[in-house]
């Protein structure tokens, strides 16, 4: 087909097996256009990491052809090809004997990057995601913590500014605060670089947010594919059903799957406060609200572009979308996944503010957008 021939990456009938016959992959098909970011998710073993691996030659294949912009990449130097392919493996892999800003530098260097543009670059990409330059750039990894050596991992991968990114589970080892940081930097630099991103995640409402596409593995085979959309709406059947942890039994209103518990603040407070309050309760916005009423919402991002001046936080709140209890569930899962929001307040009369939504209680709804028994399944209690 017309499009699959212009895929960025594309897998043709690929198998992997491993010695004794152990099948990692069978018959795989796969295609990834230029510039989508897609999801691979499944249980451990399904063959998530092995498919990352065969893109860039760390593993070959058994059988079958894979291609990587238009060309079969048996035909490719492979030391070439994983240069230009930026790779965030699974266990971190920074190279023990490096310092950070060594480690960022790694590739750049190995492409022959002049130092000056080496350096700029690791040195914004630092910035990027929160360790300042003067505190860890001379550091060895081993005195960073594990979610630390992690976002270094994912600043490796980006330093050459490769078109191709493979990110194996980049996330995971990371509080939620600074996942939601880092997620929210990949939405946006992908939407403005349009990289072609393949990423491995265990996590539903990552992949929820972050996907163009969904894939979901099992036992090395390609088990649904689709947009968030087709997979929320249209679940093949009760493993995936049980994979994005429905029941079968779900809510139908916002009202079902709102969290009456939101983290508030009014808008007299400050700046500074704001700050303690995230960090406390480990989100990256607030509800502003006045009396129980609600005014808007600061995001960690608004309070970061603040000015040195102690501002109040009425000064820094931003509009943002809301619902009310009564609508159905479909209308708030779809606002938050086309505009990509981490919150949604959920408002009653006069904007009383009677609770929040968020993409974990999208996750637990989910049971509400799938057919009854499911493959003939009875619905689980
Ligand atoms: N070098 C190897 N030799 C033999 N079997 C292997 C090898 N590497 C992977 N496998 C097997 O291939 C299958 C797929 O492994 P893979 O690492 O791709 O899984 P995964 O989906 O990434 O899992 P996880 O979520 O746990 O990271 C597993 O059954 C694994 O045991
Ligand atoms: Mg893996």
């Amino acid at each position: 087909m017309g499009l699959e021939e212009h895929a960025t990456i594309l897998f043709s009938h690929v198998d992997k097996t491993y010695p004794g016959g152990n099948y990692a992959l069978r018959d795989l098909n796969l295609s990834v256009l230029s510039g989508q970011l897609v999801c691979l998710i499944g249980p451990s073993g399904c063959g998530k990491t092995t498919t990352l691996r065969l893109i860039n030659r760390l593993v070959e294949p058994s059988r079958g052809t894979i291609r990587v912009r238009g060309e079969d990449i048996q035909k490719l130097n492979p030391v070439a090809l994983r240069r230009s392919i930026g790779y965030v493996i699974q266990d971190i892999g920074l190279l023990p004997h490096m310092t950070i800003l060594e480690n960022i530098e790694l590739v750049p260097r190995l492409l022959g990057w002049d130092r000056k543009k080496r350096r700029e670059r690791a040195l914004e990409l630092m910035e990027m995601v929160g360790l300042s330059p003067d505190e860890y750039a001379h550091r060895y990894p081993r005195e960073l913590s594990g979610g630390q050596q992690q976002r270094v991992g994912v600043m490796r991968a980006l330093a050459a500014e490769p078109d191709i990114i493979l990110m194996d589970e980049p996330f995971g080892a990371l509080d939620p605060l600074t996942r939601q940081k880092l997620q929210d930097e990949l939405k946006k630099l992908q939407n403005r670089l349009k990289k072609t991103i393949v990423f491995v995640t265990h996590d539903m409402p990552e992949a929820l947010k972050l996907a163009d596409r969904i894939i979901i593995m099992k036992d090395g085979r390609i088990h649904q594919e689709g947009t968030p959309e087709e997979i929320l709406r249209h679940p093949k059947d009760a493993f995936v059903t049980q994979f994005l942890g429905g029941n079968g039994q779900g809510p139908q209103t916002v009202a079902d799957l709102m969290k009456e518990e939101a983290v508030t603040v009014r808008p007299g407070q400050g700046v500074a406060e704001a700050v303690a309050i995230m960090r406390r309760h480990r989100v990256n916005a607030l509800l502003v609200v006045e009396g129980s009423q609600y005014l808007g919402v600061v995001t960690a991002a608004g309070l970061r572009r603040a000015a040195k001046e102690t501002k109040r936080l009425a000064d820094l709140m931003e509009d943002h979308p809301a619902v009310e209890p009564e609508e159905p569930l479909e209308t708030a899962l779809r606002l938050m996944l086309e505009e990509h929001l981490d919150l949604l307040p959920v408002v009653g009369k006069d904007r009383q503010l009677v609770g929040i939504v968020t993409p974990s209680s999208v996750v637990d709804a989910l049971a509400f957008l799938i057919p009854q028994g499911a493959n003939g399944e009875e619905p689980g209690l």
